[in-house]
């Protein structure tokens, strides 16, 4: 890709289009338009989530956007480091950005700065914001590439639409044109793959345009987000050809959408048509086709479309549906993986209650991982004198979990005795397992894991995760007796990370799938339940980009802690989209 383009950053905006010099370029705005040299534009940007990918990824990925007819591309500046690090796939380079990052991109180490409120009027927060922001400002500027010193970015965040509709966003500066985000939806452990058909995003789109518009925990890895290009970078069809022909529609509309008068028709029933200079959009109820007479000629209008019509007469159908081929591919497929187990050998230790801290208390999971893992050890030792009357009960330990702490695995004197996953939306959950306990030293060990931090919401950095309080608890016919371990020393270990790990490489970690929904009515407001599809229990198919293979023996190592059979992990490579369903009335 040239030098071409422009982006946001910090949501930055990079322009891709024609427009390719490397000459410095002005770049303003009023309530109706982005101005590049004083041209009003139309702009069809996408978003990438360049730590997502490779950096090798990069140049394929943007040309696919481009080929697909956008002219921007927009990014956050993100980096979740302990440090702040803009190496390789890094390399631009957190502040706030929530996108579905863990702790919404903060680094975890601000939270554990004394006093510090993250997203709030605090100073010790707005000094480190600063100090970033500044750090970002200066490094794009001494390699000029903001768009008046001849480079590619022609924005830095202004306000933006977040939603599947936005066509009646009004954006809190008048003077600022009206832009948005929201293509598809994201995938949640456990929860079904979300699909939003190309018509119903046809449909939203136009409507913005329509209405003024110019511009465009518990989260699985794989972000595909049923965006026009998908998690493995390929076209992600009828969507992407869909909306290439759309915007291609409108760019033709470019000088009518961005300046002239607009005048709208009310039909009854929302129907409505915009008259823009020449140009003419109108759009559907949500349940029921309608005919209309506008100017003079009638036009049958279904339920939930789009019309543009752009010599204000003759149709253009954006309801065009397309049958995809299924081109899933296999190629070269080992007929199997040869596996090598290995426990990890760090667990004797900790179930002997060894680690490098030790603590009065329960400490919450982010002061006391500071972000090093997303699996914690907690351990105690609990002395039984003979006369002690918990003796002769029934025993059972109780563990309290809170906030976004997803995953238990308890051991009592170096024996499993059970463990616990969160559900997805709720997840504060109470352990409680039957054990049994010696006279003497007994020792408590727990594995306390985190599948994310929350990314967003009010207050959301302050929310309280992992382990809050441990209980022995005793029972004797109607008699309870409770030892609260939660005040003892505990002794912490931070364990092992999760590991790191032309036609994109997948690896499938699961034998079973299951298709499409085949027919979704998707008349009506879109939301991330309706079309979904499968609902497995975890994520199956991981992006194994190029750039991470050797061209002879590469080794795979798995991290599993739940248990499952690797016999059916497999290597395949897929060829174009093959996720998209076809889609009827
Ligand atoms: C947490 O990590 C940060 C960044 O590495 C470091 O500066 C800080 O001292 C650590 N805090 C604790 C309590 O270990
Ligand atoms: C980031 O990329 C630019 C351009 O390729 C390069 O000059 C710079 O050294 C890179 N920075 C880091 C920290 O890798
Ligand atoms: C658009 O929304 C998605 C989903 O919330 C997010 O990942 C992405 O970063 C957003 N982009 C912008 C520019 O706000
Ligand atoms: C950010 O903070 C670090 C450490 O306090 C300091 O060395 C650096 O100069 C600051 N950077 C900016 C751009 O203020
Ligand atoms: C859609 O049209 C039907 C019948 O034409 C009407 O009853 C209904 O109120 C309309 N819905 C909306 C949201 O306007
Ligand atoms: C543990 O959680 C339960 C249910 O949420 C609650 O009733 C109980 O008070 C909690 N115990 C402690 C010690 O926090
Ligand atoms: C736990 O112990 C209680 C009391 O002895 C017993 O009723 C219960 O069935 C046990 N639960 C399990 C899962 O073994
Ligand atoms: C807890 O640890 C502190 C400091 O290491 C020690 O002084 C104290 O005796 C310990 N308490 C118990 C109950 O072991
Ligand atoms: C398929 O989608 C339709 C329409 O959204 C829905 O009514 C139906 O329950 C879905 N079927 C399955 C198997 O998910």
């Amino acid at each position: 890709m040239d030098r071409s383009s422009v982006f946001f950053f910090l949501l930055g905006l990079v322009l891709l289009c024609s427009c390719s010099q490397s000459s410095a370029v002005e770049v303003t705005y009023d309530g109706r338009a982005i101005k590049i040299d004083g041209e009003r534009c139309v702009l069809f940007s996408g978003s990438i989530h360049y730590p997502r990918s490779t950096s090798k990824m990069w140049p394929d990925l943007i040309q696919k956007a481009k080929d697909g007819g956008l002219e921007a591309i927009e990014t956050h500046t993100l980096t979740s480091q302990v440090v702040y690090d803009f190496s390789g796939n890094l390399n631009l380079s957190v502040p706030y950005v929530c996108a579905e990052w863990n702790y919404g991109g903060f680094p975890v180490w601000l939270h554990n700065m004394p006093g510090i409120a993250l997203r709030t009027d605090n100073e010790i927060y707005k000094n480190e914001m600063q100090n970033f922001t500044t750090l970002i400002v200066d490094m794009v500027r001494k390699e000029k590439l903001f768009a008046s010193q001849g480079g590619p970015i022609i924005l830095a965040q202004i306000n933006t639409c977040n939603g599947w509709y936005c066509d009646s966003f009004t954006p809190n500066n008048p003077n600022v044109p009206k832009m948005w985000n929201w293509t598809g939806w994201f995938k949640h452990w456990g929860g079904k793959v979300p699909h939003r058909t190309a018509e119903d995003l046809e449909f939203s789109v136009v409507r913005f345009f329509q209405f003024g518009g110019t511009g465009g925990s518990y989260i699985t890895t794989s972000y595909d987000y049923d965006a026009p290009l998908d998690k493995f970078g390929n076209l992600n069809q009828p969507k992407w050809g869909h909306l290439k022909q759309l915007y291609l529609h409108l760019k033709s509309m470019e000088k009518s959408l961005t300046s002239g008068d607009i005048s709208s028709t009310d039909f009854g029933n929302s129907v409505t048509a915009t008259k823009y200079d020449l140009n003419g959009i109108a759009s559907a109820n949500s349940s029921t086709d309608a005919t209309i007479t506008f100017q003079g000629n009638q036009y049958y209008v279904p339920a939930w479309s789009v019309s543009i019509l752009p010599d204000c007469k003759n149709e253009v159908n954006t309801q065009i549906s397309v049958i995809v081929k299924k081109s899933n591919k296999a190629e070269e497929e080992p007929s199997a993986l040869n596996w090598v187990w290995r426990t990890k050998n760090n667990k004797g230790t900790a179930l002997q209650g060894l680690g490098p801290n030790i603590v009065e208390g329960i400490l919450e999971q982010k002061a006391a991982s500071n972000d090093t893992s997303d699996y914690q050890w907690y351990m105690t030792s609990v002395d039984l004198e003979e006369n002690d009357p918990i003796v002769n009960q029934d025993l059972s330990l109780r563990v309290n979990t809170t906030g976004h702490g997803h995953v238990l695995y308890a051991y009592v004197n170096g024996k499993h005795v059970g463990s616990q996953l969160a559900k997805y939306g709720s997840y504060n959950f109470v352990f409680e397992h039957n054990i049994t306990l010696n006279i003497g030293s007994n020792q408590v060990s727990l594995i306390s894991a985190t599948i994310g931090l929350r990314n967003y919401g009010a207050m959301y950095d302050q929310v309280y995760d992992g382990i809050n309080s441990v209980e022995i608890v005793g029972t004797k016919g109607d008699e309870t007796l409770i030892k609260d371990l939660s005040s003892h020393n505990w002794t912490y270990k931070t364990t092992f990370k999760a590991p790191l790990g032309k036609d994109s490489v997948v690896v499938d970690l699961q034998g079973i799938g299951k298709g499409c929904n085949a027919t979704c009515d998707y008349r009506g407001a879109y939301t991330n339940s309706k079309c979904a599809t499968n609902g497995g229990s975890s994520q199956r198919w991981y992006h194994v980009p190029r750039s991470f293979l050797r061209e002879d023996k590469n080794a795979l190592v798995l991290f599993e802690e739940i248990g499952g059979n690797p016999f059916y992990v497999n290597f395949e490579t897929l060829v174009g989209g093959s996720w998209s369903c076809r889609v009827i009335v």
